[in-house]
């Protein structure tokens, strides 16, 4: 038997305290850290992120945002059989136990649905979102609860100027169902852990302390040099995989990291940037969060809409890249 899966409900969660680049830029000269809107923005198109508070998780945001999404699925959250959490930032160090099982408990769901994270950073929804579809398909679940969750100003140091300014917080979800009519059309992965060391956390806990940092650390130019290459390369793999060309595509929804490696994507690709949906300016990157956060905003104010096809594609630390061709 040929089963299909389709995203049937979205959802988003932003924590409540926004910081803008001035606000930023102030905070950061009270520590003799030096920055500019300016700077920011046009090196990024950021222009605001959110934070959460100290006692604030990802799974509180996750909680949120599958909330918002079963709800737009209609379904109870004991209909979830399965969640898939994309993060970099789970509750327990270690991601022990997973923030998917916190999430689960919190949600009050109490049927056995087996809970997993997934650890991709930045393209971690990617991989949730074709892990998920692989289970629908396979048969073996039928409600999956996709979802991209982060506190990243965590491991932010806010003594380095060139990578604290461009990270948020948030969360996203999906709710994946078994279906008669075909949903995710095609899904592609890749990774190359040669890159591990340009973007990454270099550290690991030995004795009970860390042992080398907690902090992000980035090459900023190489991890830029490295997505401008590799990204429309698997969405063209995805189309493929579909049978689609570009011009069929009504969204594209990038991994939103720099609107600078956004534009080249879509230019590559022959898309017109208003059929890009943006949300970098406004929340940041906020990693395995950012394309579900994107994909609820554009569904909820209207412009993705039943019947759309939409490309979702990211690339993040490992090095990990993906896209996925969505019918909507
Ligand atoms: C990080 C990034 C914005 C930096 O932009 P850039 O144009 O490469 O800037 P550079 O690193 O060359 O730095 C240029 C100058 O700005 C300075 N600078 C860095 N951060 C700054 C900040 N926040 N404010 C002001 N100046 C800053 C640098 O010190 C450097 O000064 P120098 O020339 O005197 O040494 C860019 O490399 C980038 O977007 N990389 C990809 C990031 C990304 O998307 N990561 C996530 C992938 S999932």
């Amino acid at each position: 038997m040929t089963f299909f899966s389709k995203i049937i409900g979205t959802g988003s969660y932003l924590p409540p305290k926004k910081v803008s680049n001035q606000e930023l830029t102030d905070q950061l000269a009270a520590n003799g850290i030096e920055t500019s809107d300016e700077w920011i923005f046009s090196r990024s198109g950021i222009s605001s992120r959110h934070y959460a508070e100290v006692d604030v998780t990802s799974s509180d945001l996750a909680v949120e945002a599958s909330k918002r999404a079963i709800d737009a699925a209609q379904l109870q959250p004991n209909d979830i059989d399965l969640i898939v959490l994309a993060t970099s930032t789970p509750d327990f160090l270690g991601g022990f136990p997973s923030t998917a099982c916190v999430l689960q408990n919190k949600l009050g769901i109490t049927n056995g649905a087996a809970a997993m994270d997934v650890q991709a950073v930045c393209s971690g929804f990617m991989y949730a979102l074709s892990i998920a579809d692989s289970m629908i398909k396979a048969g073996t679940h039928k409600n999956v609860l996709v979802v991209g969750a982060e506190v990243f100003s965590r491991i932010l140091n806010f003594e380095d100027r060139t990578t604290c300014v461009l990270f948020g917080d948030g969360a996203g979800a999906v709710v994946m169902s078994r279906s008669t009519e075909p949903g995710v059309l095609a899904t592609k992965l890749h990774a190359d852990g040669s890159y591990a060391d340009i973007l990454c956390v270099p550290g690991n806990v030995q004795a009970g302390v860390v042992a080398g940092s907690a902090f992000l650390y980035m090459d900023g130019q190489a991890v830029f040099k490295l997505a401008v290459s590799l990204l429309d390369k698997v969405a063209n793999e995805a189309l493929e995989l579909a049978g689609l060309d570009s011009s069929q595509i009504d969204w594209l929804i990038p991994h939103q990291a720099n609107i600078r490696i956004m534009q080249s994507t879509a230019k590559k690709m022959r898309l017109p940037m208003d059929k890009m949906v943006v949300t970098v300016d406004q929340h940041g990157n906020t990693s395995a969060a950012s394309i579900p956060l994107a994909l609820d905003q554009a569904v909820r104010d209207g412009r993705v809409r039943p019947g759309h096809t939409v490309l979702l594609e990211g690339v993040g630390g490992g090095f990990t890249w993906g896209a996925a061709i969505i019918k909507m």
